[in-house]
């Protein structure tokens, strides 16, 4: 008999846990989901009345946010209570690279899945099943396993009201961006886990909306690693095309027409194929680092060391497009203005972990040139912040100008950088620009957003990724 989820607990209200408890509640509405994280701010911004204040940034989430809140939908702080209640606990917490200590720069800190696992080992009561929904090193629902098994023994001591757990993994495989339509109609839908009554009470809540062979279910550990490898395998696909970027540039040859010819080899497909800065986000550094520690840890170190160039190339990906930006402009940016369209990681987020937009930022900034910043969904305070800026005694105040819109950035400037595709960008007025720029006016196009011949006809000189001056 399969268990009926009555209450699900998600512990985290991040990029994931809250997204994806949206579109859930919405698909089962005879479930209730209690959404629940230890920052205060987040859950208050969750809970605002405007819904354009809610902390993420997603197409459709507010919505759908507007249709379930406070009906089958609670962001709250009450880690504690709604465990307890919980029939179903997905765990959505952060799984950031260690910053220190053993592993420091590559494995996973499993602090946050620590503290969540003991937090549900107390509270939980009854039947609960836990779920897996943060990306994880594999082998980790050992770890979880033997944290709740231990509050079991705790348990017995003191005759406490006897429960159990079953654990499965169920990644998430959402873009940011397009989270709500991936999680709407998702490739697939993974679970891992030995345990089969609890593998099909999470299933039939999938099936409200998920066709049944678009489910698939594992072991535990494959459904770990799959996860981990799905990134790696995508981020390759970036690596891969940008590192002919740099080879077409050489050799005029055009990255497009590269992607195209590829692209329609089916074996191939066309998919993930767009040279850019390199990739961005919280996950693909981190999942592939972790693969890597991973590698290591097992003896493996050709596989290591294999997967260990995608971060390489992706990290000279950013290098080698400031290091262009300053030889163009003469060899000296210094006291030079540049415009910057885009800082979040990719459009359609607000998102700007890992974005390549702060290392290509902070390696112009320590050129001394001025920077003037437009972002459509990034707030002043969060450029700042991922600049550091206020930390940094050698910069001057007017070295940083963040713009509401990209008409601003552009007055005087002597190159405009796009390091994000936002749609907007492709209909900007570029005669008006133009007329506003100091001359020489240069364009430097990273995501193949411009129509290079219309900015040369205008007068722009213009560089663009895969493609070089042309
Ligand atoms: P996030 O940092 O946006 O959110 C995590 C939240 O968990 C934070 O708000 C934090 O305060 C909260 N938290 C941590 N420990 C807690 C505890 N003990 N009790 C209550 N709250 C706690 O992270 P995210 O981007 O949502 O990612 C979460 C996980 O999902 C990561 O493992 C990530 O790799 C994975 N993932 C992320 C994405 C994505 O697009 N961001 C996609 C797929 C998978
Ligand atoms: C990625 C995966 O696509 C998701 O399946 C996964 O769930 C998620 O990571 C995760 O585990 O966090 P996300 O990072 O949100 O999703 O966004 P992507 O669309 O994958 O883009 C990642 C980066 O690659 C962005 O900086 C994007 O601009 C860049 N990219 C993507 C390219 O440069 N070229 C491409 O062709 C595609």
């Amino acid at each position: 008999m399969l268990t009926s989820i009555k209450r699900v607990c998600c512990i985290g209200a991040g990029y994931v846990g809250g997204p994806t408890m949206t579109v859930l509640a919405n698909k089962c509405p005879e479930v209730i989901f209690n959404v629940v994280d230890m920052n205060i701010g987040r859950i208050k911004a969750w809970n605002s009345k405007n819904l354009d204040d809610l902390p993420i940034y997603e197409p459709g989430l507010k919505e759908l946010i507007a249709k379930c809140r406070n009906k089958n939908l609670i962001f709250s702080c009450d880690v504690e209570k709604h465990i307890e209640s919980a029939d179903m606990v997905f765990i959505s917490v952060n799984t950031p690279t260690k910053k220190s200590g053993i592993g420091a720069g590559k494995a996973s800190d499993l602090k946050w899945i620590e503290s969540c696992s003991r937090q549900i080992g107390k509270y939980a009561k009854g039947h609960t099943i836990v779920v897996e929904k943060s990306t994880l090193p594999v082998k980790t629902a050992e770890t979880i396993k033997s944290i709740l098994s231990a509050s079991l023994d705790n348990d017995k001591k003191i005759n406490a009201e006897k429960k159990s757990f079953a654990i499965l993994s169920n990644p998430e495989f959402l873009a940011e961006g397009t989270a709500i339509n991936d999680l709407q109609n998702p490739d697939r839908v993974l679970i891992g886990g030995d345990d089969i009554e609890a593998i099909n009470t999470l299933k039939k809540i999938y099936l409200n909306w998920v066709r049944e062979d678009k489910i698939i279910t594992t072991d535990l550990w494959s459904s770990e690693l799959s996860k981990l490898i799905a990134n790696a395998f995508l981020a390759q696909r970036i690596s891969s095309i940008n590192s002919i970027s740099a080879l077409c540039e050489q050799t005029d040859a055009d990255i497009n027409n590269v992607a195209k010819a590829i692209g329609m080899d089916s074996r191939i497909g066309d998919k993930f194929l767009n040279a850019g800065p390199g990739f961005g986000g919280s996950c693909f550094k981190k999942d592939i680092s972790n693969l890597v520690y991973i590698c290591n840890h097992y003896g493996l170190f050709e596989v290591a060391n294999y997967w260990e160039q995608i971060i390489n190339i992706n990290n000279w990906q950013r290098k080698r497009i400031s290091e262009i930006i300053v030889q163009t402009l003469f060899g000296t940016i210094s006291g030079k203005k540049i415009s910057i369209l885009g800082f979040s990681f990719k459009p359609n987020t607000n998102d700007t972990r890992e974005s390549p937009a702060i290392e290509i930022c902070n390696d112009l900034l320590d050129e001394g040139c001025n920077l003037s910043i437009y972002d459509p969904r990034v707030d002043q305070k969060q450029i700042i912040n991922d600049l550091g800026f206020n930390d940094k005694e050698n910069l001057t105040k007017d070295q940083l100008t963040i713009h509401e819109n990209a008409i601003e950035t552009i007055i005087n400037a002597d190159a405009i950088v796009i390091i994000t595709d936002w749609e907007e960008f492709y209909d900007l007025d570029f005669e008006l620009f133009f007329q506003k720029m100091r001359r020489p006016s240069w364009v430097f196009d990273t995501r193949d957003v411009v129509n290079h011949s219309k900015l040369k006809n205008i007068g722009f000189r213009v560089w663009k990724l895969g493609k070089g001056n042309i």
